[in-house]
């Protein structure tokens, strides 16, 4: 990883590598509350507990994907930074193009979606003072990178995909970890421009313009989606004709993941 960075590279001292782990999101909440640097970054090569949004879990086997956190320390209130998932998205794609050739979209949130199937995902956690200010934000991507049809657990096997499946190469992990951390500080020099990022985010969201369906507890809601607005919620005019904007729950693609 190292060899694939510039000498220049900000975050290069700040790298910590572990072979298994629980979850880099988890370790690296540890490390920023114990006062780790911003740009501190932890991969591994395999996690035991790796999560993902609305309390899933990410699968995280040994060797074949890229379980990556980095430790974010913007000085400014939650409120400014409702677009940092959105433009981590979007530099995940830029990365990905970089490193292999194929550029995925982005399923609302923060899906990376090739061919209808997932190649990974972002799991953005943000640690705030008791007014709102952001104490530190940890960023975690997962990306499934040499997994074979065949490996993945029967509950995503019908769902998920990897860059081997995607562009039929090995793929160097290395190479690619190296372009995401080039993304990511190129995401963080740029993130005060929110209207360039949203811009980037909607040109990559898949799920703009798509029927969609919303599953919050009991209740499923269909509809289309519409946009995506400044702080990132999706826009969507419903069947009822409510147009309203989304900021969570679980948001399925008609034609995707098995919607239909
Ligand atoms: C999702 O698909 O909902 C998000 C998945 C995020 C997975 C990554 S892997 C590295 C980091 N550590 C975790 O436990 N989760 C994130």
């Amino acid at each position: 990883i190292l060899a694939n960075l510039p000498d220049t590279f900000p975050w290069k001292s700040r790298i910590h590598h572990f072979d298994v782990i629980d979850s880099t999101n988890t370790r690296a909440k540890k490390m920023a509350a114990e006062g780790a640097p911003h740009g501190t970054v932890l991969i591994a090569d395999q996690q035991t507990g790796g999560r993902g949004r609305l309390g899933r879990s990410f699968h995280s086997p040994a060797g074949r994907g890229i379980y990556l956190s980095v430790i974010l320390r913007p000085q400014c209130h939650a409120s400014e930074l409702m677009h940092l998932t959105c433009a981590t998205g979007a530099a995940m794609c830029d990365a990905v193009e970089s490193a292999c050739g194929i550029r995925p979209g982005i399923k609302w949130t923060n899906d990376l979606v090739f061919q209808k199937r997932k190649l990974g995902g972002i799991l953005t956690e943000l640690s705030l003072d008791a007014s709102g200010n952001v104490a530190y934000a940890i960023i975690g991507i997962g990306i499934n990178c040499n997994q074979s049809a065949g490996d993945f657990p029967l509950d995503i096997a019908d769902i998920a995909s990897s860059l081997h499946l995607c562009t039929s190469q090995t793929i160097d992990r290395a190479t690619v970890i190296a372009a995401i951390l080039i993304a990511l500080q190129h995401m963080w020099d740029t993130l005060e421009d929110v209207e360039s990022t949203l811009l980037r985010y909607r040109q990559n969201c898949i799920t703009i313009g798509q029927e969609i369906s919303l599953v919050r507890g009991d209740e499923i809601r269909h509809g289309q989606a519409l946009d995506v607005d400044e702080s990132g919620a999706l826009v969507v005019r419903f069947d009822d004709g409510q147009v309203q904007p989304v900021q969570s729950g679980e948001v399925s693609i008609r034609g995707m993941y098995g919607y239909v």
